[in-house]
């Protein structure tokens, strides 16, 4: 059998760190979200309709099995475990960089596997740090996209965000320059959603992406695995102490995940503080719209008061006295 190549072991790695270890930002913004109970509904619970349609697809409800894996012998029994789930259920499903199977086509079966059950939207994805030439590696472009779309038949591309992780990681790739204009050329080919793997994405760097023709964002923030603390134990296990540090230094960095979650790319302009959920990332599915925008104007005064903003950006344990938005 051949050797595993550098990328295969890393997201062999990846998974055997996560099972192993605490990865976890040590807080959970999540916990901070209150909403209000409504005691008079004026609506029959059998007239909820959670489905939504992203990406011209109709989905059970407005959830994404995010981008986790492939690449690596168990990335396909987690692969086929996760499509099968999603297709039970009919929600969608992205798989991980696609990235290891590029560079080495036997392992394209470990991704191709999601093809077995009928999930309703299906991500391919690859690296921004990837599609700009990195010491000693050449560029992935348009070619390579459509491998990976094809490889999976996906209904569209997820670029994913991860250069902090990218420094942390001893053999990281260091060079981000050309990312934006290379998002643009895959976005004006396929149908691309952009995404951070847990540092978030900041409303001006939203606002790039969307010009350069993304159609959706997982802004992927801080409040769950924290990919500088992956590294981190990568980095100790193979006595890199400086990256061992710097994985330490920042696991908690980055823009955390609630408000700041997804929003319409038709509302980027505007407040993409004030979203929730990835049934506003449809611009599509205008009441879920029209609820989305009459949060944010509840939730947007507030805010703009020097007091009410200290709140918001205070530290955990101010999250008592925040004015509840719902
Ligand atoms: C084991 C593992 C591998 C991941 N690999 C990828 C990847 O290849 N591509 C990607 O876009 N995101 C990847 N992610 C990031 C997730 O999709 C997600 O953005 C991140 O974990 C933050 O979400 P969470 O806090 O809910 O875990 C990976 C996450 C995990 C846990």
């Amino acid at each position: 059998m051949a050797e595993p190549s550098k990328t295969e072991q890393r997201k062999a790695e990846h998974v055997n760190i996560i099972l192993q270890e605490n990865v976890s930002a040590e807080y959970n913004y999540w916990n901070d979200v209150r909403l209000v109970h409504t005691a008079l509904p004026e609506i029959d619970l059998d007239d909820i309709d959670v489905s939504v349609k992203f990406f011209g697809k109709r989905l059970g409800a407005p959830l994404i099995i995010s981008s986790m894996t492939g690449g690596f012998g168990m990335g396909k029994e987690i692969n086929a475990n996760l499509a099968k789930g999603a297709a039970e259920v009919g929600v969608a499903m992205g798989v991980g960089s696609q990235r290891a199977a590029l560079e080495k086509p036997d392992l394209a079966p470990t991704y191709a596997v999601v093809k077995d059950y009928d999930v309703p939207l299906v991500f391919a994805n690859l690296g921004a740090p990837q599609l700009v030439p990195q010491a000693g590696k050449r560029a992935y472009g348009v070619a390579d996209a459509k491998k990976a779309v094809d490889m999976i038949d996906a209904d569209a591309l997820i670029i994913h965000l991860n250069f902090l992780q990218e420094v942390v990681q001893p053999e990281g790739d260091r060079r981000a320059k050309g990312c934006l204009a290379a998002i643009k050329a895959l976005a004006s080919r396929f149908p691309v959603m952009a995404k951070e793997t847990g540092a978030g994405i900041s409303r001006d760097v939203a606002q790039k992406l969307k010009a350069a023709g993304a159609k959706a964002i997982d802004v992927g923030g801080l409040g769950g695995t924290s990919f500088s603390a992956v590294e981190h134990y990568r980095a100790r296990k193979e006595a890199a102490t400086l990256k061992e540090r710097l994985g330490a230094t920042f696991w908690n960095w980055g823009s955390r995940r609630p408000p700041r979650f997804c929003w319409p790319m038709s509302d980027c302009h505007s407040s993409p503080r004030a979203a929730y959920g990835a049934a506003s990332m449809s611009p599509e599915e205008s009441p879920s719209a029209q609820r989305w925008r009459a949060w944010r104007s509840r939730c947007s005064k507030p805010r703009r008061s020097p007091r009410t903003r200290w709140r918001w950006n205070s530290a955990p344990s101010s999250r008592n006295s925040r004015p509840p938005c719902s």
